[in-house]
């Protein structure tokens, strides 16, 4: 499918969001974005859209190009080497359209057959038309390839990944007034949609802030992302022995949640226009939140889940060898203007200063492997140094 002209605006959701309004006297704006995004039919990720990509709304790093994928192979291979075992399951979460589990495969078949014929590739999605957008991108993978839920990985031995995932869980929307802590509601009032604030309807909220030990000052409004909790904690719980490994935009809580952040991260997507009005064209348009890495860490580790890297996107390119795998590329493209335009995309997987290299982090956690020396943690310092002539 092409553009997404004749889908930019679901009348029937808009619908369904006054009537539950009505109906419950205003709803949780955790439960509007779940509407929003996740409604059956009519949802955002749920209903057939192009979302990723020139055609669609945005671009993540493994739209960008396939180094991203190449890179990440060569950490799991390593995994795999960890874990000693014949067969290495990687689970991937939330894979959109496929683009990273397909750069994934496509990579360990060529740089590694033996290890590519050992790997159970899981995908686990709640979108029916990703799913079937992943079936046809990953056509010739099909041999690994399988799809499941969630609770269906219990056990499993190798690496539960993600890129921007949690981003799209539903966050509740809180605001410090007079000291107190509010809820955001979402109301109707002379036929918009509206917001009110009112007391939380549950402890959840405080709590969460408590355990966190950071809360928003006076006049902030921030986001809480309880679902991220509740998914590290089952996937910490579902996992026997291995590896989780999640990339996204976000910060540790210190940062998501400084005095400097007034409005919080909240923003939405549509065509590749962002804006920080979640109430326009509901169901149209994505709605997303910066991740707490912080929370993600503290709760894998009550589940056993111990930290091993954080760090930013670039960093972690770096160490899995970004600088040799761009030059192998470069050396491959003799027309020089491709070969630039190849370097320019590149640049934006590692692009600090607000760009993606610096906004993505990348957290792996591991269960039962104890600390191993990850490739990806691999210091600049360390790397070999590029051929001369560069
Ligand atoms: C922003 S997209 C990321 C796409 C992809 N990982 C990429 O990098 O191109 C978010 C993805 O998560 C999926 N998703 C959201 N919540 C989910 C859940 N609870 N379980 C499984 N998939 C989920 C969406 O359907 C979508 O495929």
């Amino acid at each position: 499918m092409r553009g997404n002209e004749a889908i930019d605006s679901k009348p029937q959701l808009e619908a369904e969001i006054r009537r539950r309004i009505a109906d419950e006297g205003g709803i949780s704006f955790a439960d509007y974005m779940a509407l929003c995004l996740y409604h059956p039919e009519y949802g955002y990720y749920m209903a057939p859209r192009t979302r990723i990509g020139k055609e669609g709304d945005f671009f993540t790093s493994s739209s960008v190009h396939s180094l991203f994928g190449r890179l990440l192979a060569r950490q799991l291979r390593q995994m795999g080497e960890i874990l000693g075992k014949d067969d290495f399951t990687i689970a991937e979460q939330g894979a959109g359209e496929g683009h990273l589990c397909l750069d994934i495969l496509d990579a360990l078949a060529e740089e590694d057959p033996e290890f590519y014929g050992r790997v159970r590739y899981l995908l686990v999605e709640i979108s029916p038309d990703n799913r079937s957008r992943q079936r046809q991108r990953l056509d010739r993978h099909l041999p690994r390839v399988d799809w499941c839920r969630l609770e269906d990985l219990q056990g499993m031995e190798g690496c539960v990944l993600s890129n921007e995932l949690i981003d799209a869980f539903p966050v509740h929307l809180v605001e410090k007034r007079d000291g107190e802590l509010l809820e955001v509601y979402v109301t109707e009032s002379a036929g918009e949609l509206t917001e009110e604030l009112r007391p939380p309807a549950t402890e959840a909220l405080a709590d969460h802030f408590h355990w966190l030990g950071v809360a928003p000052v006076e006049g902030n409004r921030a986001e809480v992302n309880l679902e991220a909790r509740r998914w590290v904690a089952e996937v910490g719980r579902l996992l026997g022995r291995g590896f989780v490994l999640t990339v996204d935009y976000g910060y540790p809580a210190a940062e998501l949640y400084a005095p400097f952040r007034r409005n919080g991260t909240l923003m939405c997507y549509h065509r590749h226009c962002s804006s920080d009005d979640p109430y326009r064209n509901p169901g149209a348009q994505d709605i997303t939140a910066h991740v707490d890495f912080t929370a993600l860490e503290r709760e894998g580790e009550g589940v056993g889940l111990v930290p091993l890297y954080f760090g930013e996107q670039y960093r972690f390119l770096m160490g899995l060898g970004f600088v040799e795998a761009l030059i192998e590329l470069q050396a491959r493209e003799s027309d020089p203007k491709r070969a630039q335009a190849l370097r320019l995309t590149l640049k934006n997987l590692i692009m600090p200063d607000g760009g993606m290299g610096e906004t993505f982090k990348v957290l792996v956690q591991g269960k039962g492997v104890g600390r191993p020396d990850l490739l990806c943690a691999r210091a600049l310092r360390d790397l070999p140094l590029p051929p001369l002539g560069m």
